[in-house]
């Protein structure tokens, strides 16, 4: 159980949010479910329909000062913030580098990696403070793999990883985890609005030939959030159906 605690999920309305959100609930956690508008407040009646603790709390995750009264708001009402998922993000157009504008690249690396720090760094004092504490954040595949077309989506999520491991260290002595997860491709919505050709070359690239569903990357975030998971840190765990392994192969058929 989780009483007197809670964990905070940005982009709580989104696919993937939203299935962290429900998930924590389940397993005890009181959410914090947070996104830029109703959706959160959305997030948080669904957890209440299932029997479970939330607030829905609307702000923008690139806007620090509205960060710090969020997770004052959800401490307040919830108990300490234990857990922080940062799970907000955007893509703004998928476009070979040349074409990217320095003002769509900085809008991505504005929300994806300022916004997650931002909405993680209120946590962090508190967290040294109780010596315990859990922080996910969500990366994707692009950051190990690159994703032609999406430059500033791939950077953005590859300075999560250096954001993750850096504290990590920093907040190990005071038994605080710092983790990433790295999802393939996900069954969401805007994944399932994809043209089908487009979804059908993507399908093709993935060994396991389906994508995540939002539920099975909720998973490893509960994971890396319960106690079962206090010695681990500073780690990158994808969840991608196989989709960064080699393509390479050499007989005839696979
Ligand atoms: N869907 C996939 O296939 C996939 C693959 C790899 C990684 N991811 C990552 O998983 C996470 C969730 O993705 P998703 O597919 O659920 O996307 P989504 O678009 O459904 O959800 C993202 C949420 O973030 C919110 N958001 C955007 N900008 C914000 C801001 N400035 N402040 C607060 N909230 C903001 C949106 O309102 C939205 O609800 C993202 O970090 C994404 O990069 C997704």
């Amino acid at each position: 159980m989780s009483a007197g605690r809670c964990a905070l999920v940005t982009g709580a309305a989104g696919g993937i949010g939203r299935a962290i959100a429900l998930l924590l609930a389940e397993q005890g956690w009181p959410v914090a479910a947070c996104d830029l508008g109703e959706g959160a407040l959305e997030t948080a009646e669904l957890v209440r329909r299932g029997g479970g603790e939330a607030l829905g709390l609307a702000w923008d995750v690139r806007d620090e000062e509205a960060g710090r009264a969020a997770h004052a708001e959800a401490a307040a009402q919830l108990g300490p913030v234990e857990a922080v998922v940062a799970n907000a993000a955007i893509v703004d157009r998928i476009a070979p580098a040349e074409r990217v504008s320095a003002e769509s690249w900085r809008g991505e690396l504005d929300v994806n990696l300022t916004g997650a720090f931002l909405s993680l760094q209120p946590a962090l004092e508190g967290m040294r403070e109780r010596g315990r504490g859990r922080i996910v954040a969500i990366s994707s595949t692009a950051a190990t793999d690159g994703l032609a077309g999406q430059a500033s989506y791939a950077a953005s999520k590859a300075g999560l990883l250096g954001l993750v491991r850096t504290l990590a260290l920093e907040m190990a002595p005071a038994g605080v985890t710092v983790n990433a997860v790295l999802p393939g491709m996900v069954e969401t919505e805007k994944v399932a609005a994809m043209p089908g050709e487009v979804r059908e070359r993507a399908l093709a690239a993935v060994p396991m030939r389906r994508f995540a569903t939002p539920e099975e990357v909720a998973a490893v975030v509960a994971f890396l959030v319960s106690d079962a998971a206090a010695y681990v840190t500073g780690a990158w765990l994808p969840v991608d159906g196989g989709i960064g392994l080699s393509n390479l192969t050499l007989g005839r058929e696979r």
